[in-house]
């Protein structure tokens, strides 16, 4: 328990040690009240940290919503409404909307509750309660003892810990590794399955500036969704029905009207989905000069070839939309992140950690651990770098090769259980291809598969190479081309009559025609390929490097028992706060933290698909017909950004002022700091959220959807305080962010 004692030791006295980064942290809710509640406080918050989490009375938590398990939604009325991203929500107004009924284009409004849209599929997760299990989960493990052994003894306390648990039949225990395994967390789940769409706005407002302005400040994107969740008549989780009713939430932020300045506290509270802070130099250089440039190369391939068939039919447009902004996103966000990590000396700084590390700790250990992470990164780094290369192309970017996948699962049921084994997973893959082939152009994919598995044959080593490949390189570009001729126009696989024939044909039949398929052998080629050559070799590297990664957390935390270390993100719950806040990019560069109505209208390009504008929105800005939305200075705000220290999850968030009220929408990061994954740097790190009164003025205003409104609770926290008391006229400012 060594370990354990020393994290809770250092994280102890860590909280009367000097803040120097204010902003940057992803907290445990659990543990704000020992390790921030103070600095939080003395950051303007008026909230105790058992107002923010507590399992003894309703707190902001119980408004916090992990939505479908990659985004963050909060709940924002009584009535179980639910408000998340315009992009977390788009896979699921992209298949409401057709050609005649284009959601995306004009957007959705339910006018009733019998209008709002069920999703299948889809979830609602709340947290009930969090507990740390370290004692237990780590009881009987030592120094010394191999990974494996470790392991299995960790896997067998975790099983235990789980059964002391009594559960509802809606929830769950999720146990999670915390500081790279040196302690765990348990969370006690509650998930709803009926969640409908109740609102989006259109694109030109949702997603306003598109893959241009993303990741980018300053911002104009009103990226917003509104869901609602239903329960049984008892309030308690229940399957899709026409029965279920509006679910009666726990708590429910109300929403403050008075809008931000500069300096005014936030808090985000959300699922930050993956950081890794405290990576070795080497392991940031290698992401850095290797893994990163060979991931932008690949998408940036793929990309060019979508873009050109979507600028040219609506029809494309729409089938290709989801799928371009997911790939887009992390390539622009790679690119960032590359500049970031150079323009804050990110290797400098982990080199001058290191040195600080080694002279600081007090055993041969920290020199050692380091010459083994070099070793390490140094070992992996061809395999990895391949691994990247087929995960991208044969996975994420070629989807035939992708869709293979299911089809591939199908046979070996069949393979391994016979009929049975077939016919019980059919109806699974018939659902898969369903939604597949809604959204698939096989000229589009032929031209995506010529470019990447050229691009494979030439950069990948010979031994990595699947001999189909080996094959058609010989005749160079046109070989490529030549091979993706011959498998597109053979293959079963690009048409989804012919599939839905073969597989309706006997399991015995339909397998045999599958497996003397071009694609499909060409799937089942590589992927073995990959399996013996690379995945084996990584993953038996990469648990290396995760047990070093572990004890040299361990080390960090022993090292420096004054600092306060706060764990890597991994998609649980967590809280990270700081101020509206503009930044200095670079030389003679200032930007302030808000954005304004009349920068869409700047930004406005007629019949763009990124920065048109509609006539109701421009109506709205030329009559500034903007109600109780507009800011003091008679602007409309729509964006601003803050110090918060944000990632990939945290999308859809609440950003939070000093009384619990609900202020934004957190969905973004600004060019500059993307690193912040792997290099938080307070200076130029800031993320970027939609300022509330923005989202009411377009439900309101725009969307004449008033009995939305009339559900929530609109309030004026400044005003009231101004009134009951006198606040101080200039507060406090933090000087930390001047670099
Ligand atoms: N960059 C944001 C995030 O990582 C928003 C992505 C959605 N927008 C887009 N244009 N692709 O999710
Ligand atoms: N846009 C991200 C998300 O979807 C948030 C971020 O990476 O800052 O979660």
């Amino acid at each position: 328990m060594k370990i354990v004692k020393n994290i809770f030791l250092s994280l102890a006295l860590c909280s009367f040690s000097i803040i120097s980064f204010a902003g940057e942290g992803m907290w445990l809710p659990l543990l704000l009240k020992s390790l921030n509640e103070g600095e939080m406080q003395s950051m303007g918050m008026k909230l105790s940290a058992e107002d923010i989490y507590s399992v003894n009375k309703s707190s902001l938590k119980d408004a916090i919503v992990h939505f479908g398990g990659f985004c963050t939604s909060e709940i924002i009325s009584s009535e179980g409404l639910m408000l998340t991203n315009h992009h977390c929500g788009y896979g699921q107004i992209q298949s409401h909307s057709s050609i005649d009924n284009n959601m995306l284009k004009n957007g959705f409004w339910a006018m009733t509750k019998e209008e709002e849209l069920a999703n299948p599929g889809l979830f609602a997760r709340f947290i009930n309660r969090i507990d740390d299990v370290t004692e237990m989960a780590l009881a009987g493990v030592k120094e010394g003892m191999s990974d494996k052994e470790r392991q299995s003894i960790i896997d067998k306390n975790l099983e235990a810990v789980k059964k002391n648990y009594t559960l509802e039949e809606f929830q769950d225990v999720m146990i999670r590794p915390f500081y790279n395994g040196n302690q765990y967390f348990a969370f006690v789940t509650t998930t709803f399955n009926d969640v409908r769409l109740v609102g989006a706005p259109p694109e030109s407002i949702g997603k306003f500036g598109s893959d241009t302005d993303n990741w980018v400040w300053p911002r104009h994107t009103g990226d917003f969704s509104l869901f609602r969740i239903y329960a049984g008549p008892d309030n308690k989780p229940a399957d899709y029905s026409a029965d279920n009713v509006p679910y009666k939430p726990k708590h429910f932020l109300p929403i403050s009207l008075d809008g931000v300045e500069e300096d005014d506290f936030t808090l985000i509270f959300g699922f930050p989905g993956r950081t890794n802070q405290y990576l070795p130099g080497v392991a940031v250089e290698q992401t850095m000069n290797t893994l990163n440039p060979a991931k932008i190369k690949i998408r940036d391939t793929a990309l060019k070839i979508i873009d050109k068939y979507m600028r040219e039919d609506e029809e494309v447009r729409i089938q290709y939309a989801s799928k371009f902004a997911r790939v887009a996103n992390y390539w622009k966000k790679w690119i960032g992140e590359n500049q970031g990590l150079k323009s804050t000396d990110a290797l400098g700084r982990k080199a001058k950690f290191e040195a600080d590390f080694v002279k600081n700790n007090e055993s041969e250990n920290g020199k050692s651990l380091l010459t083994a992470f070099n070793k390490a990164y140094n070992d992996i780094e061809e395999v990895a770098l391949t691994r990247d290369y087929y995960q991208e192309i044969a996975i994420r970017n070629i989807e035939l090769l992708n869709m293979q996948r299911a089809i591939r699962s199908l046979v070996s049921r069949y393979d391994e259980n016979g009929e049975k084994g077939y016919t019980d997973f059919l109806p699974r893959v018939k659902g898969y291809l369903d939604g597949f082939y809604k959204n698939y152009q096989p000229k589009i994919d032929q031209e995506v598969f010529a470019a990447l598995t050229e691009m494979y044959g030439s950069e990948a080593k010979e031994m990595y190479i699947p001999k189909t490949l080996k094959t058609a390189s010989m005749a160079s570009k046109e070989g490529y081309r030549a091979l993706a001729d011959q498998i597109y126009t053979n293959t079963l696989f690009t048409d989804h009559v012919k599939v839905t024939e073969v597989l309706d044909l006997t399991p015995e039949q339909a397998v045999a025609k599958i497996k003397n398929d071009a694609a499909y052998k060409l799937g089942v080629e590589w992927e073995s390929l990959y399996n013996s050559t690379i995945a084996d070799p990584y993953s038996r590297q990469k648990n290396e490097i995760d047990s070093l990664q572990r004890i040299y957390m361990q080390s960090i935390i022993e090292t420096f028992p004054k600092q306060k270390f706060y764990p890597d993100a991994n998609s649980t719950m967590r809280v990270t706060y700081g101020q509206v806040k503009g930044y200095r990019p670079k030389d003679a560069v200032h930007y302030t933290p808000v954005t304004y109505l009349d920068g869409v209208i700047e930004k406005y390009v007629p019949d763009d698909y990124e920065f048109d504008v509609s006539d109701k929105l421009l109506q709205l800005h030329r009559t500034k017909d903007y109600g109780q939305y507009a800011d003091t200075n008679g602007k409309v705000p729509v964006c601003f950004i803050g110090s918060n220290h944000t990632t990939g999850g945290n999308s859809g968030s609440p950003a939070i002022d000093a009384h619990g009220n609900l202020i934004g929408l957190n969905f973004d990061r600004v060019w500059e700091g993307t690193m912040s994954d792997i290099n938080y740097d307070p200076s130029i790190c800031r993320n970027i959220m939609v300022d509330a009164r923005y989202i009411l003025f377009i439900v309101d205003k725009y969307a004449g959807a008033g009995h939305l409104i009339d559900e929530m609770k609109l309030v004026h926290p400044k005003k009231d305080m101004k009134v009951t008391e006198t606040i101080p006229k200039k507060k406090k400012t933090w000087k930390w962010w001047k670099r």
